[in-house]
C-alpha cells in the first residue's frame, strides 16, 4: 500500500513547523526543565507541536496522535509519533542543530518517516520499500568497512547528576573508532547515518518519537537498525544502535562488552 497522501502532509507539516522553529530561533524563549534538570521544554516546542497536530487533524482527525508534550491522543491502526522539536537544549542555547521529526505508523509498523532541518533546509523523507531520500536526492548509507575507520555519533539522555549513562559505551568506542560526535539531535544523527555524513550511532533511553522517523530513513537507505544485542527495534525499546550495517557487529560487541 502507497502512502503517499500522508507522507505529503508530513512533509507539508514538518517544513510549516521548522519555519516555525527558524523564525523563533535566537530570539527570547520560556525555558523550563521537565523533571530532570537537563531535560528542557520551550515555548516552541509546544508552539510546533500544537502546528502539527492542527494541520494532521484537518486532513486526517481520525488518526491517532502520539507527540512528546503532549503524549497520545486518539487510538486506532493509523498513528502518527512526532517530536516537534529534536535538539531542544541546542535550540535553547542557539547552537543551530536541530530538527522536525514526524513518523506514520499503521498497524504497529512505521511506513512513513520525515525530518526537517530548518537551518540547513534539508528535508530527510522515507516511505517504506522506496529508497529514502534528502531534498529529493537519494540517499545511500556510507561503505566504510570497519569500525577502526569509522566516524560515529551517540547522545546523552536526559540524567540524574548521580547517576550520567553511556560513559562506559563513549569510552570503548572512543578507543576503537576512528572519532566521535555528540551533535544533540538523534533524528539527525540518524539521518546523518542514513546519509553516509556518519557510519554509526548508538544511544540508549530514547522515546518513540526520537527514532520512528530516522529509524526508517536509516533502513530505506540500506543501513541497520538494531537495539544493543542486534535484535530488531523495538520503538520504545529505548536503546538504539544504528549503521551502515557494515560495521553493525562491530558496534554490538563493544555494546555488549561495555555492559
Ligand atoms: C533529545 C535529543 C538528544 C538526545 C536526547 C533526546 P529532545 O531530544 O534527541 O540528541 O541525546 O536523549 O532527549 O529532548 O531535544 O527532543
Ligand atoms: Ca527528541
Ligand atoms: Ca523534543
Amino acid at each position: 500500500m502507497a502512502w503517499t497522501e500522508r507522507l505529503t502532509l508530513a512533509e507539508h507539516a514538518a517544513r510549516a513547523a521548522g519555519g516555525l522553529l527558524r523564525t523563533r530561533f535566537g530570539h527570547r524563549l520560556d525555558i523550563r526543565s521537565k523533571g530532570l534538570r537537563s531535560n528542557l521544554v520551550t515555548d516552541a516546542d509546544t508552539a510546533s507541536e500544537d502546528l502539527i497536530r492542527a494541520t494532521i487533524a484537518q486532513r486526517f482527525p481520525h488518526d491517532a496522535v502520539l507527540g512528546e508534550e503532549e503524549g497520545q491522543r486518539g487510538s486506532g491502526s493509523a498513528r502518527w509519533i512526532i517530536d516537534p522539536l529534536d535538539g531542544t537544549t541546542n535550540f535553547a542555547h542557539g547552537y543551530p542543530c536541530f530538527c522536525v521529526s514526524i513518523a506514520f505508523e499503521s498497524d504497529g509498523e512505521v511506513v512513513v518517516g520525515v525530518v526537517y532541518d530548518p537551518m540547513r533546509d534539508e528535508l530527510f523523507v522515507a516511505q517504506r520499500g522506496e529508497p529514502a531520500r534528502c531534498n529529493g536526492g537519494a540517499m545511500r548509507v556510507s561503505k566504510t568497512a570497519q569500525l577502526r575507520d569509522a566516524l560515529l555519533v551517540t547522545g546523552f539522555p536526559p540524567h540524574d547528576d548521580n547517576a550520567v549513562p553511556n560513559l562506559a559505551e563513549f569510552d570503548a568506542f572512543m578507543r576503537r573508532a576512528r572519532a566521535l560526535r555528540r551533535d544533540g539531535s538523534a533524528a539527525l544523527d540518524l539521518c546523518y547515518v542514513a546519509g553516509g555524513r556518519f557510519d554509526g550511532f548508538w544511544e540508549p533511553d530514547l522515546h518513540a518519537w526520537d527514532v520512528a522517523a530516522g529509524a526508517l530513513i536509516v533502513e530505506q537507505a540500506g543501513g541497520t537498525v538494531s537495539d544493543y544485542r542486534g535484535d530488531a527495534l523495538a520503538l520504545e525499546g529505548r536503546r538504539i544502535v544504528a549503521s551502515n550495517g557494515l560495521i553493525h557487529s562491530e558496534m554490538i560487541d563493544v555494546l555488549k562488552g561495555s555492559q
